[in-house]
């Protein structure tokens, strides 16, 4: 299959990238590099540096490349500033991804796989989470990603675009050779911080709130390794070939890891001691979010690899070690 990979210069859509190459199929990365990294896409690959919200340009790629099916990974994904500057949220996550489907129906393109969110549900009130809760987003990044979910329903429904749009956790980890990781700036992400205060690049790493619900008062995440992730969009090719398929799936490996197991996981696999502050709640945080992963195992046979917080900090630990700098 041929696939035009949005924001495939970015953390996620780069290790798709990968995975895509791996498995027989023909990537062509689009990017404006405002958030990706040339060097993360290998220089065989066809690269267009273009914004996804292009009509005309993105139009004549889809057709001059013979496009089959379209990945959507380009997103601004920082929550709290999605509050603070949700003009930015709206333009590039929800009227710039309008602009790429339009381009997608002109030029011919049906499928279509959509990178969304748990945060689109919002605050959680049964765990583990499943596809059927309700979908109250907290901020305007959950938002948007549940607007463009609304969008694509609507476009199966009347002009037969096949999607699947995946509800990812938190996106950690990094290739398995170390070659290509998260290089996020700013870095707001638990598990690069971590590794940074670990190695003394940051004088410590703040845990944000020690009083939630939980076991152990800090708030419980499901971190799900970007190379799972990636296998997902290619375990579901085969459902995208039924028109107006309209799919939705949660992407986590279930596991509930606390902000205090990362540390203590940090620690373990870089044998250095983590300093830490523990600091007041931050303002839009909920206690625990995990999935139930099951309808994605179940239909499309896919199960994170990457079970435990271990071995995807290895893999995260690999790439900081290898690349201190990031991509610089
Ligand atoms: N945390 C700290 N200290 C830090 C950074 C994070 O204690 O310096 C805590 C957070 O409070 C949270 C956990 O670590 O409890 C994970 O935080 P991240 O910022 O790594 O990830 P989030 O869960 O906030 O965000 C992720 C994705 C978003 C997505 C969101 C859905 O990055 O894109 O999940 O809730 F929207």
């Amino acid at each position: 299959m041929k696939v035009l990979v949005v924001g495939g210069a970015g953390y996620i859509g780069s290790h798709c990238v990968r995975v895509l190459e791996a498995s027989g199929h023909e990537p062509v990365v689009l990017d404006n590099l405002v958030f990706g990294h040339r060097q993360a896409v290998d220089s065989k690959i066809p690269f267009y540096e273009c914004d996804l919200g292009d009509y005309d340009k993105v139009t004549r790629i889809l057709k001059e490349e013979s496009i089959e099916l379209v990945m959507h990974f380009a997103a601004f994904a920082y929550v709290g500033e999605s509050v603070e500057h949700p003009r930015k949220y709206y333009n590039n996550n929800f009227v710039a991804t309008l602009r790429l489907l339009e381009a997608m129906l002109d030029a011919g393109v049906m499928k279509f796989v959509f990178s969304s969110t748990c945060a689109t549900y919002g605050e959680p009130d049964v765990l583990p989470m499943t596809e059927t809760l309700g979908q109250l987003p907290i901020n305007p990044y959950g938002q948007t990603k549940l607007d463009v979910e609304n969008c694509l329903k609507s476009f199966a429904h009347a002009y037969g675009l096949s999607f699947a749009a995946f509800r990812y956790f938190n996106a950690s980890g990094a290739s398995a050779d170390g070659s290509i990781g998260e290089d996020h700036s700013p870095e707001t992400h638990l598990i690069p911080l971590v590794i940074d205060a670990a190695v003394g690049r940051r004088e410590h790493i703040k845990i944000f709130g020690t009083d939630y619900p939980t076991p152990d008062g800090t708030c419980l995440r499901d971190y799900v390794h970007v190379d799972d992730l990636s296998r997902a969009h290619i375990a579901v090719f085969d459902k995208l070939n039924e028109r107006g398929a309209s799919l939705f799936y949660n992407l986590g490996t279930g596991q509930p890891t606390s902000v205090k197991d990362v540390i203590q996981a940090v620690e373990s696999v870089t044998g250095r001691t983590v300093p830490v502050v523990e600091a007041p709640r931050r303002a839009g945080d909920p206690a625990s979010l995990y999935a139930d992963a099951s309808k994605a195992k179940n239909e499309l046979g896919w199960e994170a690899e990457h079970k435990d917080i271990k071995s995807i900090i290895e893999s995260a630990w690999r790439w900081h070690s290898a690349n201190p700098e990031g991509f610089k």
